[in-house]
């Protein structure tokens, strides 16, 4: 494969833009040398990059596209939207419509917020949740890698330039399945915590009703529940994990998959809570995500048609299959080539990840680098394992081969060295701070 024309993007998007790509996980320090820098265009569960080198792909767009790249269904609704214009002086009427097809689908949420992305999402979440409480800390779960690009957040991590030290202890961290942590945190700072922030699930499953735990928590001590539902939102279930798990929060967060990729992320909850934000109230008013283009009507109209589509269809049934297989033959493959304790496959099937360790069995950046190699180079980009609608079982067969094919060569390398095989530096974690 030649990825000429990529290394030349790559290089000039290092020197006008910092960190080369507008997610740090998409730089090219997340990736080995010999791959696709640059991607020209997708159709399905496939794309193409600069240099014309075709890939299956599992990433999704950072698995915000669950229907598949320019699904034809999604771009025609967002085509007959660019005819009436983007953005007026007043709402538009398909921010109500939006909106109230948004509300059906979730349950006790009863206002909606549009903006887009999610890092604002959750960041007006919180600024709500400490209007409602008049409290100032923050309890996040310190097993979940990302909510929010703002200081609350980033402050837990070892990214943290630039973040005024006031926020550090403001954020308190408790740890996933463990309500005793919680409890610890309610208990060391009574009257304090004005939002428990967590992803319902993630690769680990609730254990011995730990939501319902969380929740009842929250209950006791005042505090405001509120569910990350970035990746299991239109993933876990349209209605959301907290479908799937049966906890209504107080607030919930929605982006990535709600517009199929298109920029727009939802803030939900209950009445009481999100009419802080109006203005018809006697109390102070929240300025609650007023954004130019919180409403662009294309984006709206792309999660419409995308809701629409999975009313109608099999979607999260078609992630789950197409995860179930995939994992299912990854494991087979990890078998065959007796590289158990060395690979590993985690999560629901609808939002699989991969983990990669060295001859130590510790996880290795060198092995993830050689493995993406590998599978990239028999035309399959994984750098985790996202299904969409658009994957095929024939895409899934395709990638096994290619994974079978890369396992032969980590087990080589396990013997020999990963540096033997690896062309080029190994990858970095995106959270790595010099
Ligand atoms: C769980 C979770 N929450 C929030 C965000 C932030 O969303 P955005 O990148 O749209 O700001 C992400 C992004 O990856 C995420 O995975």
């Amino acid at each position: 494969m030649n990825f000429s024309r990529s290394r030349e993007f790559e290089k000039r998007l290092q020197e006008i833009i910092p960190g080369g790509a507008h997610t740090y996980a998409k730089g090219a320090d997340q990736f080995p040398e010999l791959s696709p820098g640059v991607i020209a265009r997708g159709s399905g569960s496939h794309v193409w990059d600069v240099d014309g080198n075709e890939f299956i792909e599992y990433g999704m767009g950072l698995r915000a596209v669950t229907l598949g790249h320019a699904y034809p269904p999604v771009v025609a609704a967002v085509r007959e939207s660019l005819e009436l214009g983007t953005n007026f002086t007043r709402p538009a009427a398909i921010e109500l419509e939006c909106a109230e097809r948004f509300l059906e689908i979730i349950d006790g949420a009863e206002m909606v917020k549009f903006t887009k992305d999610g890092s604002t999402a959750d960041t007006a979440a919180l600024r709500l949740a400490r209007a409602y409480t008049g409290r100032d800390m923050v309890a996040i779960c310190a097993e979940h890698p990302f909510f929010s690009y703002d200081d609350w957040f980033f402050c837990t991590t070892t990214m943290d330039g630039g973040i005024p030290e006031v926020n550090y202890p403001l954020t308190v961290r408790f740890h996933y399945n463990k309500p005793d942590s919680l409890r610890a945190l309610f208990d060391a700072h009574p009257g304090r915590i004005a939002a428990v922030f967590m992803e319902p699930a993630r690769t680990e499953e609730p254990a011995d009703g730990f939501l319902h735990k969380v929740q009842a928590l929250c209950r006791q001590n005042g505090a405001v529940l509120i569910f990350d539902e970035m990746i299991t939102g239109f993933r876990w279930h349209l209605g959301g994990a907290q479908k799937v798990y049966g906890v209504v929060p107080d607030m919930s967060t929605f982006g990535k998959a709600v517009a199929n990729g298109f920029s727009l992320s939802i803030l939900c909850g209950h009445r009481d809570i999100l009419r802080l934000g109006s203005r018809e109230r006697d109390e102070d008013n929240v300025f609650l995500l007023s954004t130019t283009h919180g409403a662009e009507i294309p984006s709206l109209a792309a999660a419409i048609r995308t809701m629409e589509i999975y009313r109608r269809e099999p979607v999260i049934e078609h992630l789950y299959r197409q995860g179930e297989r995939l994992a299912a033959g990854f494991r087979a493959a990890i078998a065959h080539h007796h590289l158990e304790g060395y690979l590993d496959v985690v999560g629901r099937p609808c939002n699989l990840l991969f983990g990669t360790r060295g001859p130590d069995k510790r996880p290795s950046q060198a092995y993830r680098s050689l493995f993406l190699q590998e599978t990239i180079r028999r035309g399959v980009l994984m750098p985790s394992l996202v299904v969409s609608y658009s994957h095929s079982d024939a895409d899934i067969d395709q990638t096994l081969a290619a994974v079978d094919g890369a396992l032969a060569i980590y087990a080589r390398a396990l013997e020999d060295g990963a540096e033997k095989y690896l062309v080029g530096r190994p990858s970095r974690p995106v959270f790595d701070r010099r």
